[in-house]
């Protein structure tokens, strides 16, 4: 078990000694290590059996300290940070030598996020270094937005837990860069394309589906519980199942009934955002109950609910 609390000084202390200190993030909890510290970096991959080829993104107190790290190669990059940082975003810019290579897994762009959590901004302020922070989770497992989520996975391998409470945007943070002069999202994540574009105009949408390490990050099977997850209409999914025992995970006026199972709503009120908020612990609840299956529907698109969608996708059984 880790230390679990408040104190952003004995979370500094950890770090600057090269340790490995679990935070709070609005999006999910990160995994922390000093970004310059290579030994401390290369622990973080393996405490999370993480392969090195996939990157880390770098996270920072405020715009100005991404100077030091990093090049503003487009303008529309630094207007989407002045205008959602701290937030949701990471933003994928040219690097600076001072990054290590195994924070990038060898690319020549470093991702970075100014998160917004009051705990972890005040932490990033008394530190001199830039925090690499993947999701504190094991690899390809869903990601923590709650520290007991973190005790019990990795408990044994952080030295502190810095306890922000429920994160609450709920979903890992959308992912931006530059390619072929557009502005591109990576990742769908806790800010939604709307309000991006509402700022830059069209992005283009360049989500990788496949498990090529070249294509870092976006593995195909990703954010997946250990019990299979099936996707349709939940209704049909439930007769198909109807021998089994079930979890459903719904949304909105949805009136699902289970004969074997639990209905879990992830927002009764059809709230995109309150079902970020929901969906990662409502899976881990799925999978450490004695349901056989794990049954969900896709939500509408707007907002936040494509990223919901494409997390679904991920965690879903598919051939
Ligand atoms: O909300 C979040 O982004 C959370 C919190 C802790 O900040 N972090 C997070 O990290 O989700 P992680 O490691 O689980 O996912 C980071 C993803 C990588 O899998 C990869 O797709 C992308 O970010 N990434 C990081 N650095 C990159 C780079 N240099 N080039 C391309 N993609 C990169
Ligand atoms: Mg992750």
């Amino acid at each position: 078990m880790a230390e679990c609390g408040i104190h952003t000084d004995k979370a500094a202390v950890f770090l600057k000694e090269g340790q490995l200190v679990a935070i709070p993030t609005e999006t999910v909890y990160g995994l922390a290590a000093n970004a310059l510290n290579e030994k401390a970096v290369l622990s973080i991959f393996e405490a999370k059996n993480r392969p090195q080829f996939d990157p880390l993104i770098v996270h920072v107190a405020n715009l100005s300290a991404v100077d030091q790290y990093a090049v503003w190669d487009d303008q529309r990059l630094k207007q989407l940070a002045a205008r959602f940082w701290p937030g949701p975003l990471t933003i994928l810019l040219p690097k600076k030598s001072k990054v290590p290579d195994i924070v990038t897994s060898g690319l020549s762009r470093v991702a970075l996020r100014v998160p917004d959590h009051p705990l972890t901004l005040q932490l990033l302020n008394m530190i001199d270094f830039p925090l690499a922070a993947p999701s504190a989770n094991p690899f390809g497992y869903v990601s923590p937005t709650k520290p007991e989520h973190v005790q019990m996975q990795l408990g044994d391998k952080v030295s502190y837990i810095l306890d922000g409470g429920t994160c609450g945007v709920g979903i890992e943070s959308t992912i931006v860069g530059i390619e072929d002069g557009e502005v591109c999202v990576y990742r769908l994540g806790g800010l939604s394309i709307e309000e991006i574009e509402a700022c830059t105009g069209k992005v283009s949408i360049r989500l990788n589906v496949s498990s090529n390490p070249a294509a870092p990050g976006q593995l195909k099977n990703h954010y997946a519980p250990r019990k299979p997850l099936y996707i349709g209409n939940a209704e049909e999914l439930a007769l198909k199942f109807s021998d089994r025992k079930i979890v459903a995970l719904v949304f909105g006026s949805s009136e699902l009934k289970l004969r074997n199972g639990v209905v879990k709503n992830l927002s009764p009120r059809g709230s995109d955002k309150e079902a970020a908020v929901n969906l990662f612990s409502f899976l881990r609840e799925a999978d450490a109950s004695d349901a056989e299956v794990i049954i969900a529907q896709f939500i509408p698109e707007s907002g936040l609910g494509a990223a919901i969608n494409d997390r679904l996708k991920r965690a879903s059984v598919r051939d």
